[in-house]
Order: structure tokens, then C-alpha cells, then sequence
């Protein structure tokens, strides 16, 4: 598969080098609103053309695009691509708005093209050993998921400076950036709750800087935490009547373990490398582009859309506003 790449942060680079590990895709084209950072990208990873200006990019002579720039252009630049012809891959969150969402969704059926949201839990193999893992831990009545990573970005912020991040009218914080990856295994190990509650704290950029939903069920409560403010050292945890299945990491699912009521704990995986799981979303988005009747394409569009419609009523719950 020939890529095109929109952003040139770490991200991308990730994106590259798993799709290039895994599936051996070629990356021909980045696009960059300045010709020096897409120079110094392209470099950095022996991509040919550069190009700065984005109708021009759309017509550039590949099949898919990785886009991988702040959340609130997600939306016009991945029209602008299907519009082209280019198959999308676009990192998390696919749009801001679920009627963004729908109509894309719709404008990719209608022209033959696959339109994915660029999000590890979906494609990850160990999706799979959890969900044998729950299976396993009898009834569950609560669940726990928290990810809380202190940004990197968060020392300029208290330099004064305002990251993208922080800056509410790019419709990113925290939410949008770390509880997605909380969502996203929620609705796919549970189905969509009956009540939603949340609460956000807030910076004074407007940002949300870290927050709490309740994901009520009938059989049972989900909840979960996110900050970008600070580090968690505990990680996510799903109790059943007959075990505990703990996660270090709810957005990679490494480093997950079975202790049934004795004690006694089982390792379901270890750690896996970052690069590989972002190739495993290039591997399903490229099988889907080669088989577009896969029905696993239909799960994935299906929970995109089911997710990004719970994130928005968590934001008007919790107060976040994009402006
Ligand atoms: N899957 C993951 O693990 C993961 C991790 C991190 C981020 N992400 C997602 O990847 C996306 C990008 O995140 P990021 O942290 O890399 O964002 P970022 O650094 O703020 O921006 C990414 C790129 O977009 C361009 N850009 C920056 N500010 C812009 C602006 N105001 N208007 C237009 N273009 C702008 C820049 O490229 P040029 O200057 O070259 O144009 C920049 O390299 C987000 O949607 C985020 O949620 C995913």
C-alpha cells in the first residue's frame, strides 16, 4: 500500500515505522504546512515528496493517507481526502462531532473507500485474550479503567505556553486525547450503558485536565479515570465474582494478568513494542481496503461511531467545550 502522511510529530513516525514493519507499506508523500518541517520529516524518514500545499497533496499519486494532525482538522482534512479518492486512515478521535462522523462514514461507502479511526484497542490481538480473560472471572459487577500519563507538554504549559494539547479551540484535552482509550473498551467489552455521569477538571487554558465517568449497566458499574496532569502507577482493573484481570495498560493492553479469589496469578501478555501495535491498525485498515466486505469493518465503523457519540455526551455532562 503507497501512503500519503498529514502531520509530522512523533505520532507519525510510529504509524511509519509499525506499518513499514509489519506490513511493509511504502510512505511516498507528507503533507506540512511548512516546507521545512516536511523536509526535515521527510528525511528523517525516506519519504520522497514533500508537499505544503493540501488540494495538491489530495491529488498526489498514492492510495491511502495516514492523517495524524490535531483533532479539529481531522474532520475537513479526511472530506478532503475521500473526496480525492484516498482511502483514510485518521488517528483518534476520527472527528469531534458524531453528524461529522455519519456523513464521512456515508461519503466513504458511496465512493468504495475504507475510512478507519486509527485506534489500538480495535486492532490488537490481545482484544482477543481479554475478552477470553473475562470470561473466566465469573460475574462482573465493576470495572475500573484509568489512563493518566503526565504530558510532556504540561512543563511549557506552566511556562505559560499553550501546547495544542491544552488549547481547547484545537477540541483536544484530555478526554479527547486519554479517556477515549478508556471508552473504547468499554462499549466493546460491555455494549452501551443505560446512564452515563461525569465530571472534568479543568485548566485554565478551558482545557480539561483530567476527568471521571460512571458507565452504568444493569449488571454492573464502569468507571473510569484520565488525567494528563499526573502519572498512574496502578493501571486498570476488571473484578469478577471468581478473579481479577488487571491492565497495565489499557491503551496498549500489555502487561495483563488473571488472580483468581486464591491469589493465584496467570500472565495473559507481556510487553509489546508501540510500533507493533500501530502496524497491526495499518494491517487491518490495509485487509479492509483488499476485502472491503470483511465484516470486522463493519464492527469497527460501528464502534467508532457508538464511541464518539458516548465522548460527546460525556463532554456535555462534564462541561468541555471546544472554543
Ligand atoms: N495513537 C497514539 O498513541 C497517539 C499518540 C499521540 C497523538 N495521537 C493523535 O495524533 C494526532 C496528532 O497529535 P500530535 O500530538 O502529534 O499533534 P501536534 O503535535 O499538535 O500536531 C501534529 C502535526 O500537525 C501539524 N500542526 C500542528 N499544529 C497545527 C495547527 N494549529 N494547525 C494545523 N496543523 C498543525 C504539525 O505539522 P506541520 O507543522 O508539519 O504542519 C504537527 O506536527 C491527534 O489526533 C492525537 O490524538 C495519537
Amino acid at each position: 500500500m503507497r501512503y500519503g502522511v498529514i502531520g509530522t510529530g512523533w505520532i507519525a513516525k510510529s504509524f511509519i515505522d509499525g506499518a513499514r514493519l509489519i506490513c511493509g507499506s511504502e510512505f511516498v508523500a507528507v503533507y506540512s504546512r511548512t516546507a521545512e518541517s516536511g523536509d526535515k520529516f521527510a528525511a528523517a524518514n525516506n519519504i520522497e515528496k514533500v508537499y505544503t500545499d493540501i488540494s495538491e497533496f489530495a491529488n498526489g499519486d498514492f492510495d491511502a493517507v495516514y492523517i495524524a494532525s490535531p483533532n479539529r482538522l481531522h474532520y475537513e482534512q479526511s472530506k478532503l481526502m475521500l473526496e480525492n479518492g484516498k482511502h483514510v486512515i485518521c488517528e483518534k478521535p476520527i472527528t469531534v462531532e458524531p453528524d461529522e462522523l455519519a456523513e464521512l462514514q456515508a461519503l466513504a461507502d458511496e465512493k468504495g473507500l475504507i475510512y478507519v479511526e486509527a485506534i489500538m484497542y480495535m486492532f490488537n490481538p490481545a482484544r482477543e485474550l481479554l475478552k477470553d480473560a473475562i470470561g473466566k472471572i465469573g460475574k462482573i459487577t465493576s470495572v475500573h479503567f484509568d489512563f493518566s500519563q503526565l504530558s510532556s507538554k504540561y512543563p511549557a504549559y506552566k511556562r505559560g505556553e499553550l501546547p495544542n494539547i491544552f488549547n481547547p479551540a484545537l477540541a483536544t484535552g484530555c478526554l479527547m486525547d486519554l479517556g477515549i482509550y478508556c471508552v473504547y473498551p468499554a462499549l466493546d467489552l460491555f455494549g452501551l450503558p443505560e446512564k452515563i455521569t461525569a465530571c472534568a477538571h479543568f485548566m485554565e487554558s478551558g482545557a480539561d485536565g483530567s476527568g471521571v465517568a460512571g458507565l452504568l449497566y444493569p449488571d454492573k458499574l464502569v468507571n473510569f479515570t484520565y488525567s494528563k496532569l499526573g502519572q498512574d502507577r496502578l493501571g486498570s482493573q476488571i473484578f469478577g465474582d471468581e478473579g481479577t484481570v488487571k491492565i497495565e495498560s489499557i491503551s496498549k493492553l500489555v502487561n495483563m494478568t488473571l488472580t483468581d479469589n486464591s491469589g493465584n496469578e496467570t500472565e495473559i501478555i507481556g510487553d509489546v513494542a508501540k510500533e507493533k501495535l500501530m502496524g497491526y491498525e495499518a494491517q487491518g485498515f490495509e485487509r479492509f481496503i483488499a476485502n472491503p466486505n470483511d465484516p470486522y469493518y463493519n464492527v469497527i465503523k460501528e464502534r467508532a461511531m457508538q464511541v464518539s457519540t458516548v465522548m460527546k455526551e460525556i463532554r456535555e455532562i462534564s462541561g468541555i467545550e471546544f472554543k
